[in-house]
C-alpha cells in the first residue's frame, strides 16, 4: 500500500482508541518477570558462555594457551580465530566480533569460553593465557584532529559539507560574531538489559533469541557475518531491556554464541558483562565543534556555519552538524564534518545520532549569540525560525518551533528570569533558568504486518518489529482496536519474530509512525475482506463496537469470521514523500539551576519540554519517551563522559560505578506538554516519533542555566563543578 493521499480522513481520526492514554498492555508481564528477554528464554541443554575482551587497545594476538582453561571444570570449549572458521562482519557494526591476529579496539573479543554453568566459564576464562603484541593506535580526538598521522591536514567529507550563499563574506561583515569550540565527550548507552544471546542450531537452520532493535538487520549481518543463507537463520526478541541505537544489529554475543553452538553441538547462551560493555560494544563518537554566527544588530542571522571532528562511525563522521541545517534562518551557511580515524571501540548511532551532541554546541552558541546581541534567548530564537528548510527550500510538514518556545516560556515562568547572569541567589545557592530548542528528523521507512481476525473475533498483530521499552505493544493493539472497532482487551500483539513480516524495527525515532502504518495497512486491507464476506461496501463501512456498517446495514463482526478466521498482511510505502517534506520534529527545553557558591554543587530543579511531534498515539507511553530523553539529557549535560585513557586506547570507566548516569534524586520535578498537533504528511496515523526529542537540546538547556546562574560559560561536557571552580 503507497501512502500518497497525506490529508485523506481515514478511520484513526475517530480516535477512539489511539489519542488515548493508554497503560502498556505489556506491562504486568514486565512487572512480574514475566516478560521472557533473550537471556531468559528457556531453550532446554543450553550451555553459559563467557566472553574474554582484548586487553590491549591496537595491535595483534602472538598466541593463546588455552590448555589450562579447557582442562578446567565443566568446560565444554573455546572458541578463538584460531579454531571459529572464518567470519565477515555486519553492515551497520562493521568491527570484526572477534579479534586475531589482529586485534581492532580494547575488548574486543578473543575467546569465548563455554561451559555447563556460568560460573564455570567465568571461571575458566581466567585461565587463558594470551600473549599479546602492541601497537601503537590513534586514541586521541584532538591530537587527530590537529595532527593526523598521514600528516596531511583532515579534509572534510565532501559529501556531507552544505554550503548556501557566501558564508565567509557575510560573517566577516557582520556586526554581531560568534566564533566558538565546543567539545562533547564519548557516551555509552548503558542500557539495562545488557547484550545477551541464546543460540541453538537444527542442522543449518540457526535461532538467536538476541536482544535486538532491528530484527532484519539482524538477519542481514547474521548472513554475511557467518556466511549462510538468510532463510536459514530464525531471530526471536520480544522484549529488549533498553537499545538507544547500541542494539541496532548484532554484536559479539550473537556472533560467538552462533559460533560456539555449532562446534558443540548444543545451545550456547551470552550475556556481555557489564564491565565488557562498554569497549566491546559501541558508543556515542566525541566531537569537537566549531561554531560561526553572523547576526545584524536587529537580532537577524545572517551567517551560520558550523564544523565536527570526530572519530569515525565505520567510515562516517557524528553528523552533529545535521540540525544546523534546519533550525534558524539565514541567508549564508556553511557546514562540514571531518572523521579522524581512531583505533577505539566502533562508534554508532545513540539516541539522536547528530541532533543530541550538534545541539549541544548550537543551543550554547545560540546563548551566546542572544547574550551579545543583549537579547531574550527565547526571543532570538523566535525571530530566526524559518518555515522552509533554509538549505533546500523544501516546506517543513508541521513546524510549530515557535510554539514550542512560547508555550514553554509562559509555562515555566520565563519572564521571572533575572536578565544578568549571577544576579540571583537563594542562601548559599545560585540559581539560573535555560532555554534550548529541539530538532529531530522525522522519517519514515517500509513496515509490514499481519492482522489475523479468529473465529472469536480476536485480533492478533505480527510483525517484526521491536519493543525496546518505547510502547509498542501498545500502540500497535490501539492502532488495530481503533481499524476494526474491538476493543483493546481483544487485540494481541506478537513482536520481534523474524518469522513475522518486517516492520520498520525500532531506531531514529521512526518506529512508532512506520510500525503502526503498517498495522494500519494490513487493517485496510482485513476491512476490505469483512466487507466482502459480510456483503457490505467497504469503502464507506464503519467498524464500531463489534459491528460493521455500511450503505444503512448493520453486521456483527463476528459474522465475517463465521466460516473461518481472516487473515491480511500488507505494507506501507512512502515512495518520495521524504523529498517533498522536511520532516522533523520540533520542541523546546527549559530548565532551572542551583549552583552551590562554595562547592560548585550543580543541582537541577525543575525541567520542562513542550513537543510538537504530529498526533501523540499514546500520550501515557510518549511523555515517558520524553522523560527517559529529558534523564539521558541531563546525564549528558552534568556527568556522562566516557574517560579516554589516550595511551593504551580504551574507556577507563567501563562500568555503571564510573559511567554515571542520573540517578532519581538527580532528577527534580519534570514536566512535559505535547503541542495539539496533527501531521498529515507523516503517515496514516498523521503522527511522528518522540524518543529522541526528548534528548535534543536538553544538555544546552542546563548549560545555558549554569551559565545564567553564574556567569561561567562552559563549552566542554560535562559539566562537572571543578570547571566551575
Ligand atoms: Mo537510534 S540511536 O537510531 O536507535
Amino acid at each position: 500500500m503507497k501512502f500518497d493521499t497525506p490529508a485523506t480522513r481515514n478511520p484513526i481520526d475517530r480516535l477512539k482508541v489511539v489519542g488515548h492514554a493508554t497503560e502498556r498492555i505489556d506491562g504486568p508481564k514486565k512487572t512480574t518477570g514475566t516478560a521472557t528477554y533473550a537471556h531468559e528464554q528457556d531453550v532446554p541443554g543450553a550451555a553459559y558462555g563467557w566472553i574474554v575482551g582484548a586487553a590491549i587497545g591496537k595491535g595483534s594476538i602472538r598466541a593463546i594457551d588455552t590448555q589450562a582453561a579447557r582442562a578446567a571444570p565443566g568446560v565444554l570449549g573455546v572458541v578463538t580465530a584460531a579454531n571459529a572458521g572464518p567470519l565477515g562482519t555486519g553492515a551497520f557494526f562493521v568491527t570484526r566480533a572477534l579479534a586475531g591476529p589482529k586485534v581492532d579496539h580494547y575488548h574486543q573479543a578473543v575467546a569465548i569460553v563455554v561451559a555447563e554453568t556460568f560460573e564455570q566459564a567465568r571461571a575458566a576464562a581466567g585461565l587463558l593465557r594470551v600473549d599479546y603484541a602492541r601497537d601503537k593506535g590513534s586514541f586521541d580526538l584532538a591530537q587527530a584532529k590537529e595532527k593526523p598521522p598521514t600528516g596531511q591536514p583532515l579534509q572534510p567529507n565532501p559529501a556531507l559539507a552544505s554550503r548556501v550563499g557566501d558564508f565567509d563574506k557575510a560573517f566577516a561583515a557582520a556586526p554581531v560574531t560568534l566564533d566558538a569550540a565546543y567539545t562533547t565527550p564519548d557516551h555509552g548507552h548503558a542500557m539495562m538489559e545488557p547484550h545477551a544471546t541464546i543460540a541453538a542450531w537444527d542442522g543449518d537452520k540457526l535461532t538467536l533469541w538476541t536482544a535486538i532493535q532491528l530484527v532484519a538487520w539482524g538477519v542481514r549481518d547474521v548472513a554475511r557475518t557467518l556466511g549462510i543463507a538468510r532463510e536459514n537463520i530464525r531471530i526471536v526478541s520480544p522484549y529488549v531491556g533498553g537499545g538507544f541505537g547500541g542494539k541496532g544489529s548484532i554484536l559479539a554475543d550473537a556472533v560467538l554464541a552462533a559460533v560456539a553452538a555449532k562446534q558443540l553441538g548444543r545451545p550456547v547462551k551470552v550475556a556481555l558483562q557489564r564491565a565488557l560493555m562498554f569497549n566491546n560494544t559501541t558508543h556515542r563518537a566525541a566531537t569537537i565543534q566549531r561554531i560561526c554566527i553572523g547576526a545584524g544588530t536587529d537580532g537577524r542571522i545572517t551567517a551560520i556555519g558550523h564544523e565536527s571532528w570526530s572519530g569515525n562511525l565505520g567510515p562516517r563522521p557524528e553528523s552533529a552538524t545535521a540540525p544546523t541545517k534546519l533550525l534558524y534562518a539565514g541567508a549564508h551557511r556553511m557546514t562540514r564534518l571531518h572523521v579522524a580515524h581512531l583505533d577505539l571501540p566502533e562508534a554508532s548511532a545513540m539516541r539522536a545520532p547528530g541532533e543530541t551532541p550538534g545541539m549541544m554546541a548550537l543551543e550554547i552558541a545560540m546563548d551566546e549569540m542572544a547574550e551579545k546581541l543583549d537579547m531574550d534567548p527565547v526571543a532570538f530564537r523566535i525571530l530566526n525560525d524559518t518555515q522552509v528548510d533554509p538549505e533546500t527550500k523544501l516546506p517543513f510538514s508541521r513546524r510549530q518551533l515557535v510554539e514550542c518556545l512560547r508555550t514553554g516560556a509562559a509555562r515555566f515562568g520565563w519572564d521571572k528570569r533575572a536578565g544578568k547572569p549571577a544576579s540571583r541567589r537563594e542562601g548559599d545557592w545560585l540559581v539560573g533558568m535555560g532555554v534550548a530548542a529541539a530538532i529531530r528528523g522525522a522519517p519514515v521507512a517500509r513496515s509490514a504486518a499481519r492482522v489475523t481476525l479468529d473465529g472469536r473475533g480476536h485480533v492478533t498483530v505480527e510483525t517484526d518489529m521491536t519493543d525496546i521499552g518505547t510502547g509498542t505493544y501498545t500502540i500497535l493493539a490501539q492502532t488495530a482496536a481503533e481499524m476494526l472497532g474491538v476493543g483493546l482487551h481483544q487485540v494481541t500483539v506478537r513482536l520481534g519474530d523474524s518469522r513475522f513480516p518486517e516492520g520498520a524495527g525500532s531506531g531514529g525515532q521512526w518506529g512508532a509512525a512506520s510500525s503502526t502504518a503498517g498495522v494500519y495497512a494490513a487493517c485496510v486491507k482485513l476491512r476490505e475482506m469483512v466487507s466482502k464476506r459480510l456483503g457490505l461496501m467497504s469503502v464507506d463501512a464503519e467498524f464500531t463496537a463489534g459491528r460493521v456498517r455500511a450503505g444503512g446495514l448493520s453486521r456483527p463482526l463476528l459474522d465475517a469470521v463465521a466460516a473461518g478466521e481472516l487473515v491480511a498482511q500488507e505494507a506501507m510505502e512512502y515512495g518520495d514523500l521524504a523529498r517533498r517534506y522536511a520532516q522533523q520534529t520540533f520542541g523546546a527545553h527549559f530548565a532551572e539551576v542551583a549552583v552551590d557558591i562554595y562547592t560548585g554543587e550543580i543541582r537541577l530543579r525543575r525541567m520542562l519540554a513542550v513537543c510538537a511531534a504530529g498526533r501523540i498515539i499514546n500520550p501515557l507511553a510518549a511523555r515517558s519517551q520524553i522523560l527517559g530523553g529529558m534523564t539521558m539529557g541531563a546525564g549528558a549535560a552534568l556527568m556522562e563522559h566516557l574517560v579516554v585513557d589516550k595511551r593504551a586506547g580504551f574507556f577507563v570507566n567501563h562500568d555503571l560505578a564510573g559511567y554515571e548516569v542520573p540517578v532519581h534524586a538527580d532528577i527534580p520535578h519534570m514536566d512535559v506538554i505535547f503541542l495539539d498537533e496533527v501531521d498529515a504528511t507523516a503517515g496514516p496515523l498523521k503522527a511522528k516519533g518522540v524518543g529522541e526529542l526528548g534528548i535534543s537540546g536538553v544538555p544546552a538547556a542546563i548549560a545555558n542555566a549554569v551559565h545564567h546562574a553564574t556567569g561561567i560559560r562552559v563549552r566542554d561536557y560535562p559539566i562537572t563543578l571543578d570547571k566551575l571552580l
